[in-house]
């Protein structure tokens, strides 16, 4: 198995050399709008490719408002921020998921608790949210109350891990129920989409089709189902900025707030500086932006390409007998990164070594969060599925095919 997998990827990339998980392709006109920037001098934080690459974002995902900002993690801070977390409060999220999720929590003074995720998303679990709430949440006039702690639950954070939708439907209902405000870490799944809810017909769109961008009432994109979602377009991302992000609202006020934080705080004016609130210096140079809306314009392209190339691990997996991760049924993945699921850790191990050892690179899941020394204090579930996807998962090379 490990030889013929070793195979498959050399046919794949067509090269002898070594093979990295992700890697940028500037196929479009990156150097075009790059070397406009360099021209105009507007190379900083002041420009127009800013506010084209924010709407063409917030089109591409059927947001009405995105805001551009420096990376993912400082998107994610504002976004909790503005979902009302403070200091000495809790935030529900997943034990599976890059260390950035906890530390934008940790940044507004709040400490994440921990919930399962389900194995056919790899995302958080509605159930396991659900039955996390029943046991330690109590209601109040000002929202949920962790009993074990006595602190208020402020928001619900879901990952949707390697662009794979985590059951937004699911955590909706739940977050709702409770009186949460959810707030989506879509760092990973620009283009992912699930075809199907109350507001538009999932019969209209067949099992295999990719809903061509923009987002369309047949689909609802990652990043759009909470009050306030967020995209990272580090360079190992689907498209990339060199590094940035971006916040998704449909709400005005927020958004309004969201570009106001992430400049400063500053008040409008020709030539005064002056300031209203603490703010960050998160703003996405100009830059930064032109790269973004090159890349953007190559979405189609490279989720296409993304998509064969997961059709193709996928084949090799059947045959090969090994588990891989496919898209959970009502759900279009960009499939960012491939993972398979190998039978233990033991087997997981030697895959690691063999592979890399063969200049293929491979990874294995993130250190469970609650791993982490940060954050080995906070409340957890049983995480059964976590551990269990922890000991088996390895991320295989994903780049887009040129
Ligand atoms: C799940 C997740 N959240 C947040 C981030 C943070 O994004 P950034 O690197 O742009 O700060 C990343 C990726 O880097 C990520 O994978």
């Amino acid at each position: 198995m490990f030889d013929s997998f070793i195979r498959l990827v050399r046919d794949i990339y067509q090269t002898d050399q070594f093979i990295p998980l992700h890697e940028p392709r500037f196929l479009g006109k990156e150097k075009q709008y790059l070397l406009d920037v360099i021209d105009s001098t507007f190379v900083s934080s002041v420009g127009p490719y800013v506010g084209q690459f924010e709407a063409k974002i917030a089109e591409y995902c059927g947001a009405k408002h995105a805001i551009a900002t420096v990376n993912g993690t400082a998107a994610l801070h504002v976004a909790l921020l503005l979902a009302g977390v403070k200091p000495g409060e809790e935030v529900m999220t997943q034990p599976v998921t890059f260390v950035a999720t906890c530390n934008a929590i940790n940044y507004c003074g709040a400490e994440p608790v921990f919930v399962d995720v389900d194995r056919a998303t790899l995302g958080l679990s509605p159930r396991a949210l659900a039955d996390f709430l029943a046991e330690f949440g109590e209601q109040r006039v000002d929202g949920v109350w962790n009993k074990r702690s006595g602190k208020r639950i402020a928001a619900c954070l879901p990952m949707h891990t390697f662009g794979q939708p985590c059951d937004m439907l699911g955590l909706l209902q739940v977050c709702e129920r409770h009186g949460i405000p959810l707030v989506e870490d879509a760092a990973e799944a620009l283009g992912s989409h699930i075809v199907g809810s109350n507001s538009f017909d999932p019969s209209a769109v067949s099992a295999n089709e990719f809903a061509p961008t923009p987002a369309t009432k047949h689909a609802k994109y990652c990043g759009t189902f909470g009050k306030l979602g967020v995209l990272s377009f580090n360079g190992n991302k689907i498209i990339t900025t060199g590094g940035g992000g971006m916040i998704l609202t449909d709400d005005d006020e927020l958004a309004r707030q969201a570009k106001h934080l992430t400049t400063t705080a500053k008040l409008p004016h020709a030539w005064r500086f002056v300031h209203d609130q603490v703010g960050y210096n998160y703003r996405l140079p100009n830059l930064n932006a032109a790269l973004g809306l090159a890349q953007l314009e190559q979405m189609p392209l490279f989720v296409q390409r993304k998509r064969e190339l997961a059709e193709r691990y996928i084949a090799w997996a059947n045959d090969a007998g090994v588990e891989i991760v496919v898209e959970p049924v009502g759900a279009r993945a960009n499939y960012w990164l491939n993972a398979l699921l190998l039978s233990d850790e033991a087997e997981r191990e030697r895959f690691l070594t063999d592979s890399n050892a063969q200049g293929v690179m491979t990874r294995p899941l993130w250190e469970l969060m609650p791993n982490l020394p940060m954050y080995s204090h906070c409340q957890t579930d049983d995480l059964c599925n976590s551990r269990w996807l922890a000991e088996r998962l390895v991320n295989i090379p994903s780049s887009v095919v040129s």
